[in-house]
């Protein structure tokens, strides 16, 4: 009989990919709570700059770091005033004014970097790189953030939605797709080293993008680029956009808060450098919010990865593929 886990969560493979937790403007003086995978975390500001991501929890007498605030570029317990230096460790007990703190006096500190407009954390050693997006480094294309968008579901169910075209008839009907034209035609599916990548995916659109002037065909192409983070480009038949270089790509970040509840950006890249922010992140949450209450009615809000656990049309092979990923690389956050 094999040994459990001491803790379960700790063989999660996911704690080892990086993970949106916040928009990079929103950290600013003050230290902030958010959570990952169960794990609370405060983030801060350090004099340079620079974020960091601890436990949410002073290893004194556990109150959350995330009451403390940022002095001399050191986070400050709120409770005995316990002061913290960038690597995690205790530099001051005021209480003791002449005791030097051992190095076992510190923090629980995680990996930290900043992309995307987005704070990013990892919670164990891993050979993961973080998700790619091609467009972010095309001069040509614009990028704008949307989001974030609370869900109340698990991560997984939020990148099948997003690799899902079936429901563009019904969820997104008038806009991404239309009642008598919802046939899928065959695309292609293969795996890749994060995920799956669907190729001459087809669908029929009335309102494809903030531009379109009529209805048209648009060629999508979907890559999940990390367990809970996915890219799409589309690109809409000549002459159907008043833009006439119209061109985008989005990328799904999610934030897995918990199992069920979910912390989503989409990361725009459009060849548009004309239309306000709000314009541009105004048509993708028109979008999303057709998706949320579908998403969030989803029963159960876990994504099941036995195969029979639902049913499964030849239409719905970019998802089928991503479940057999997630199963494949170990991932059993947000799913059943
Ligand atoms: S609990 Fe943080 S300093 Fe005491
Ligand atoms: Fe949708």
């Amino acid at each position: 009989m094999s040994a459990a886990p001491a803790h379960p969560s700790e063989a999660e493979a996911a704690r080892a990919h990086w993970h949106p937790v916040l928009d990079s403007p929103a950290l600013r003086d003050t230290p902030q709570a958010v959570q990952l995978l169960d794990q609370a975390l405060v983030l801060w500001r350090d004099a340079q700059g620079q974020a960091h991501a601890w436990a949410d929890r002073c290893p004194h007498r556990g109150a959350r770091l995330s009451l403390g605030r940022v002095c001399e570029g050191q986070l400050e317990c709120a409770y005995h005033g316990w002061r913290f230096a960038q690597s995690g460790r205790c530099v001051q007990v005021p209480a003791l004014p002449d005791f030097v703190p051992p190095v076992g006096h510190s923090a629980q500190v995680f990996a930290t970097q900043e992309a995307y407009g987005l704070i990013w954390v990892r919670l164990a050693e891993g050979p993961h790189a973080l998700p790619l997006f091609p467009a972010e480094h095309d001069g040509g294309l614009r990028k704008v953030l949307c989001g974030p968008y609370d869900v109340a579901t698990s991560a997984p169910r939020i990148v099948e939605n997003f690799l899902d075209m079936a429901h563009f008839s019904f969820v997104h009907e008038g806009w991404l797709g239309e009642r008598g034209r919802s046939a899928i035609v065959d695309y292609a599916v293969q795996p890749t080293a994060t995920g799956i990548l669907a190729t001459n995916c087809w669908a029929w659109q009335p309102k494809s993008n903030l531009h379109s002037t009529q209805g048209a065909m648009v060629e999508y192409r979907y890559e999940v680029s990390a367990p809970f983070a996915a890219v799409l480009t589309k690109v809409p038949q000549a002459g159907t956009t008043a833009l006439a270089a119209w061109r985008e790509s989005i990328a799904l970040f999610i934030c897995p808060v918990t199992a069920e509840t979910s912390r989503v950006w989409f990361r725009l890249a459009v060849a548009d450098w004309d239309s306000p922010d709000a314009a541009l992140q105004a048509f993708q949450h028109t979008i999303f919010t057709q998706d949320q209450p579908v998403l969030e009615s989803q029963s159960p809000r876990c994504l099941p990865l036995d195969p029979r656990a639902e049913l499964h049309t030849v239409a719905d092979k970019a998802s089928a593929a991503y479940r057999r990923f997630l199963k494949g690389a170990g991932i059993r956050f947000g799913t059943c």
